[in-house]
Order: structure tokens, then C-alpha cells, then sequence
């Protein structure tokens, strides 16, 4: 059963950035592209450093700490050094808010 959660409003994402969401103990980074919004991890796989403090690149997030490179609708690694796919997470507008659906 996924939980939705409010992580923002869809005025807080610049066009083709990133920021980061916190809840509980989990972290995410949450993705405006082309007016739509996705929603991801927000720990890279390959070592400690944040997506949200990374930079959106056309479709692409790229990590600040080795710049590994991931596909940020489906999470697919691109790039060297990450090999371990991004977990990707449910996003839902309403009313102006962009809920996430947590596992
Ligand atoms: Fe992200 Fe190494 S921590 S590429």
C-alpha cells in the first residue's frame, strides 16, 4: 500500500531543476522536466552524496560527487561510475501540490 505524501508546490521546482524531500528517515529529490514532475531516491547508488544537489541535465540527473548519470524518469544508471539503478517513485498534482507515492 503507497502512501501519498505532499513533498511541495509545483511553484517551488524551477523548470529543469531538482530539490530535495525529506520524510521520516527516507530522502528523495523531486524533478521538474517540461512542466511534468518525477520523483526519485534522493541518495545516488554508488556512494553517499545527494541528487538534489546534483544537476538536471535534459532527462538526466547527474550525481555533484563523481558525476555518475541516471535517467530520471526510469532510473536507469548511464554512466560511470553508477551501475545500480535509481529507485523511481509514483508523482500525482493536486490542487497545485506535487504528492509522491512512498512504498
Ligand atoms: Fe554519485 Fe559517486 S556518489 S557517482
Amino acid at each position: 500500500q503507497r502512501e501519498w505524501v505532499v513533498a511541495c508546490s509545483t511553484d517551488d521546482i524551477e523548470e529543469e531543476d531538482v530539490i530535495r524531500f525529506d520524510h521520516g528517515s527516507a530522502t528523495f529529490a523531486v524533478y521538474r522536466i517540461d512542466g511534468n514532475f518525477h520523483a526519485t531516491d534522493g541518495w545516488c547508488t554508488h556512494e553517499q552524496a545527494h541528487l538534489a544537489d546534483g544537476f538536471v541535465l535534459g532527462n538526466e540527473i547527474e550525481c555533484p560527487r563523481h558525476q555518475g548519470r541516471f535517467d530520471i524518469a526510469t532510473g536507469k544508471p548511464l554512466c560511470a561510475p553508477v551501475c545500480e539503478p535509481l529507485r523511481t517513485h509514483p508523482v500525482r498534482i493536486e490542487g497545485g501540490s506535487v504528492l509522491i507515492g512512498i512504498p
